[in-house]
């Protein structure tokens, strides 16, 4: 494969997420949320490159505000695996950003999940997805997802993932709302307030329908964007703006994505994806049009071969 460079290192494409609905049931013994989840993937992407080194883990980032320390997750993914393998070998992380940092698109984690599908493959190790699974489970919640992509279903915590068999075909457009939001913070605003879900509604009536024409998506919620609004309450007044554009110019679903503050608009053709990002710049709005990947897609992409069309900006 061509993501081979010659000294031996490992070309990734580390994608972005949106949750396309979200459900929280309740609080959990263990202190995190049961959640039903819709995750899918889309083409917008860090880059990693893994370099093997003889023992040393490290982690460059051209992002001021990511972590190269334990702190991070692609480094915490490396030594993990590293110790279910009983190796002794390392590896030079280098991170490209540009998926927004504490956006609610899943960067953090699937930079996690990509140093370990990365890492088994460059040393050897055979795992595949599913030997990966348990890794990337105590990495975060997000991680497992990201061992799969497309589109998804998540419960439990969100790391129970099962990929759907109607993968979606559409294009996103994402709004960077330049606000970064703790995912704790606002599942701790949540509790606040909570009243428990009896039951699943919107997840499971999409799950159980057929996404010809994107019909499914109508019904979709986040419970999270409430919270989300209490924490960054001067971020409501151009979530409510934005969202507006978003509809008017055609989406299917307008939301936030995860715990925030990036939002998103799906659409069933580009030409309303563009003409709506390119009403959201010209209101100052930072924003990108992606299409989403299908998990087989997501696969043969990780490996940065040729031709995957780039998010366009
Ligand atoms: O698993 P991860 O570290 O990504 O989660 C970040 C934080 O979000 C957790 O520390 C927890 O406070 C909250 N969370 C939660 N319930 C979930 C997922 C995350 O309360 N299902």
């Amino acid at each position: 494969m061509s993501a081979r460079e010659p000294r031996g290192a490992l070309r990734l494409r580390s994608f972005a997420k949106v949750n396309l609905g979200l459900e929280v049931l309740g609080l959990r013994q263990d202190g995190y949320h049961e959640l039903r989840t819709i995750f899918q993937t889309v083409a917008l992407h860090d880059d990693l490159t893994l370099r093997p080194r003889p023992s040393a883990v490290s982690v460059t980032c051209d992002h001021p505000g990511v972590p190269t320390d334990e702190r991070n997750l692609a480094w915490r993914a490396a030594l993990e695996l590293r110790r279910h393998a009983g190796l002794e070998r390392g590896v030079a992380i280098d991170i490209r950003k540009r998926i927004p940092v504490a956006g609610g698109l899943g960067g953090g984690s699937s930079n996690a999940a990509a140093v370990l599908v990365g890492l088994d493959r460059l040393w050897r190790l055979g795992l595949g997805p599913d030997g990966l699974l348990r890794l990337a489970r105590r990495l975060g919640a997000d991680v497992p997802f990201f061992l799969f992509g497309g589109t998804a279903l998540g419960i439990g915590r969100g790391e129970e993932v099962y990929p759907l068999r109607h993968q979606l075909r559409a294009q996103v457009v994402l709004v960077d709302m330049r606000r970064p939001v703790s995912t704790a913070a606002v599942f701790r605003r949540l509790d606040a307030g909570l009243t428990p879900r009896e039951n699943s509604h919107t997840i499971f009536r999409f799950v159980s329908r057929d996404l010809e024409g994107l019909s499914a998506l109508g019904g979709l919620v986040n419970d999270l964007e409430p919270a989300a609004l209490q924490e960054a309450p001067e971020m409501a007044a151009s979530v409510a703006r934005v969202r507006a554009i978003l509809v008017s110019q055609g989406a299917r679903l307008a939301a936030l994505s995860g715990s925030g503050s990036s939002f998103f608009g799906v659409f069933g053709d580009a030409t309303a994806a563009r003409r709506a990002r390119a009403a959201l710049q010209a209101e100052g709005h930072d924003a990108w049009r992606a299409r989403t990947l299908t998990c087989s897609a997501y696969r043969s992409a990780l490996f940065a071969g040729r031709g995957l069309g780039a998010a366009s900006r």
